[in-house]
C-alpha cells in the first residue's frame, strides 16, 4: 500500500511478527531474530521493483533467456546500532550487496544525531542504497545520515524501517523529497523523551540486552 511516498508493507508475515516485537516481555533472542526477519521480508519489498534484463543462459536441456537483475548494485546501509538488526536478513537474499556503516547516537538532551562513524564504499553514485534503521522517530538519525549518504555522492536511496512516527514522516520527507520510506507501521506519535508511542520500546537495547 502506498500512501504519499510512503510504502506500508501490510504482509501479514510482518504484520504477526511486529506484533511479537512489541510484546515487552519478548526475550532478547526473540527481539533479535524476529528483527533479522521481518529485514528479510523487507527487502523483498523494497527491491519488488528492480529492473530486469533478459540474458542468455543454458539449463541443461536448452539454451533460453532468462532474467536477472540489471544495472545499479546494491548497498545496504544501516544506522549503527539498531539497524544491524536488519543486516543479516537482507544480506541473506542480497548476498553480494555491499555495506555501509553509519554511526550515530542520538544526544538525549536536544535528541539531534551526533555522527561518530561513517565508513561506505567509494562509489556509492553508481549503487542503489538502502538506508536502513528500525525506528524512525524524530526523524533526526535517519535525515543526518541521508545527508551524509548524499554528500559522499549517494543519488538513489531507498530508507527502510520498521515503525515510524507522524513526526519523523513529515521532518524525513521535508528534507529528503526524493528518498522514498518502506515501513510495516506508522505509530500514533512521540513522547516527550523522542520514543513512539505505542511502539516497541527502544530497539538497540531490546536487541542487545543493554537496559
Ligand atoms: N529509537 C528507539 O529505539 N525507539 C523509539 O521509540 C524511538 C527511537
Amino acid at each position: 500500500m502506498t500512501a504519499d511516498g510512503v510504502n506500508l508493507i501490510t504482509h501479514p508475515l510482518v504484520q504477526h511478527k511486529l506484533s511479537l516485537m512489541r510484546e515487552k516481555d519478548r526475550s532478547i533472542k526473540g527481539f533479535r531474530e524476529l528483527l533479522n526477519e521481518i529485514g528479510m521480508l523487507l527487502c523483498y519489498e523494497v527491491t519488488r521493483d528492480l529492473p530486469l534484463e533478459l540474458v542468455d543462459i543454458e539449463t541443461p536441456l536448452a539454451p533460453m533467456k532468462g532474467p536477472k537483475i540489471a544495472g545499479k548494485k546494491l548497498t545496504f546501509a544501516p544506522i549503527l546500532r539498531a539497524g544491524v538488526g536488519f543486516l543479516d536478513g537482507m544480506l541473506a537474499l542480497v548476498p553480494s550487496a555491499r555495506v555501509a556503516h553509519i554511526g550515530l547516537y542520538r544526544d538525549p538532551e536536544t535528541l539531534q544525531a551526533i555522527e561518530y562513524y561513517f565508513k561506505a564504499p567509494q562509489d556509492l553514485s553508481d549503487r542503489l542504497v538502502v538506508l536502513m534503521d528500525p525506528m524512525l522517530a524524530t526523524g533526526n538519525s535517519a535525515c543526518a545520515a541521508a545527508t551524509l549518504l548524499k554528500s559522499r555522492g549517494a543519488r538513489d536511496i531507498r530508507f527502510v524501517c520498521l515503525l515510524a512516527a507522524p513526526e519523523g514522516i513529515s521532518r524525513f520527507q521535508h528534507q529528503h523529497a526524493d528518498i522514498p520510506i518502506w515501513t510495516a507501521a506508522i505509530d500514533e506519535r512521540l513522547n516527550d523523551h523522542g520514543y513512539i508511542v505505542p511502539g516497541l520500546g527502544d530497539a538497540g537495547d531490546r536487541m542487545f540486552g543493554t537496559k
